[in-house]
């Protein structure tokens, strides 16, 4: 008799069934893509791990080889681009579609009972994202990071009483060193990373507890659709897309690095990253006595108020329409986190030349993708044809002299020696 390994495998262990239970499941009100960046998180969180895990062949953490460790993977390790790329996008991504998720999850009202732990589990993987940004930027020990990693940790020396305490614990010392490094390493590459996976999986179990939200409209509750294959088909479908614009923008953007870090630079402005803005600029409106304010008082509360949410919104109405209250408390919210926008010229501008890229460079490429099987299935291709296959040859040969840092690295050393110097 023959030996099948899965079957062997699946005698022992309850596989199909873990398999079947994993994609057995109801979507009340039918599948459809505003539940799938859930699935996106996840999906983002394997390519930062995956990617992540990748860079730790390379990357040494210490303050006078980490930049050039980072420097050689990503100019001269083959693909060593992507995967630097990857991990810098995919993390910008994590922030936006986490974003993303709790908007739709507020929207929908899946923090009413009984999913409360739902979003406060939730909650805590927002911080934890947060803390993997800020941690991860430091990595690099280039100026950016250096800089930012300055004011956050400076901005922990403002608490009072216990301020002092937490600057030097988050420092490992009174100034920033080999010391700051390591602890942030490890924070970054373990204490945090363990601590997120842990975290999403009691909220993807607290998920499960009770299934989807759905509509909040009696009518439309009562379709039904199925996790496989009609929801997961949907999250499969928004991951390609998500990763073929990712890959796209490790091509034509690539992740920002700006020299070794100067500890003695006088020039710089210290910024920290994009979504710790808000809080700068916070902290910028109380001075002298008022600084606790900025330091404490406002992000702790901000954070109270949302993981707080389902204990002071218990009401069963789920219909954004009939919660004017909410509507109106996360509008002032949003608004609240527009205060930085003066520190948003950069991003505003880097958004716009994005937008350029994606009109002028990327959907090409996807239009071509699409066209080129159509083209050479016609084998005799009639005038028509002839002349498209032209303008796509023609099209192809401005993209590939366009996209040539995709295959010549020189090309990209260049680039980032002529950044390091202005
Ligand atoms: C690392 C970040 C996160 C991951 C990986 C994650 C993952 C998921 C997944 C896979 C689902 C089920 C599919 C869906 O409805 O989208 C889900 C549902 C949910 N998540 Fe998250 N999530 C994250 C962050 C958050 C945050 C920041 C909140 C809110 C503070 C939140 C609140 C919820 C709620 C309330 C549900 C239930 C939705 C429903 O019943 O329809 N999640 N999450």
């Amino acid at each position: 008799m023959r030996w099948h390994p899965w079957q062997w495998i699946c005698e022992r262990w309850p596989i199909r069934e873990t398999i079947q239970w994993g994609l057995d499941e109801e979507v009340v009100g039918g599948a459809t893509f505003a539940y799938s960046f859930g699935s996106i998180n996840l999906f983002l969180l394997a390519i930062l791990v995956v990617t992540g895990v990748w860079q730790f062949f390379y990357y040494v953490p210490t303050t006078d080889h980490a930049y050039d460790s980072v420097m050689y993977l990503r100019l001269h390790v083959q693909l060593g681009w992507l995967v630097h790329g990857l991990h810098y996008w995919a993390a910008q991504a994590f922030v936006v579609f986490v974003a993303l998720h709790m908007t739709r999850v507020f929207l929908w009202g899946a923090y009413k009972p009984p999913r409360q732990l739902t979003w406060l589990t939730g909650s805590i993987l927002l911080s934890l994202v947060l803390a993997m940004v800020f941690t991860g930027a430091l990595l690099a020990w280039d100026e950016l990071g250096y800089w930012a990693a300055e004011v956050g940790t400076s901005i922990a020396g403002t608490v009072p009483l216990i301020g002092d305490f937490l600057r030097r614990v988050s420092r490992g010392g009174e100034t920033m060193g080999q010391e700051t490094l390591s602890r942030f390493f490890a924070a970054h590459v373990a204490i945090l990373p363990a601590l997120l996976a842990g975290v999403a999986a009691v909220h993807v179990a607290a998920f499960r507890q009770f299934g989807n939200v759905g509509p909040w409209d009696p009518e439309r509750r009562r379709r039904t659709g199925r996790f496989w294959p009609d929801q997961i088909l949907r999250d499969l479908l928004l991951a390609s897309l998500v990763f073929v614009v990712l890959a796209g923008l490790c091509a034509y953007w690539r992740a920002p690095i700006t020299g070794p870090a100067d500890p003695n630079d006088t020039a710089i402005t210290p910024k920290p990253d994009w979504p710790f803005l808000f809080l700068y600029q916070f902290l910028k409106m109380f001075n002298g006595p008022w600084e606790p304010v900025g330091t404490v008082v406002v992000p702790i509360v901000s954070f109270l108020i949302v993981f707080l949410l389902p204990f002071y919104d218990r009401r069963e109405e789920r219909n954004p329409m009939k919660r004017p209250y909410a509507m109106a408390g996360a509008a002032v919210f949003t608004v609240a986190e527009q205060v930085g926008v003066e520190h948003r010229g950069a991003y505003y501008e880097k958004a716009g030349a994005l937008r350029d890229m994606i009109q002028n460079h990327l959907m090409q490429l996807l239009c071509l993708m699409a066209m080129e099987p159509m083209v050479s299935f016609n084998a005799e291709p009639p005038e028509a044809y002839e002349t498209l296959l032209l303008d796509v040859m023609r099209a192809e040969a401005l993209i590939a002299q366009d996209g040539r840092s995709w295959f010549q690295p020189t090309i990209m050393e260049e680039q980032t020696q002529q950044e390091g110097a202005s």
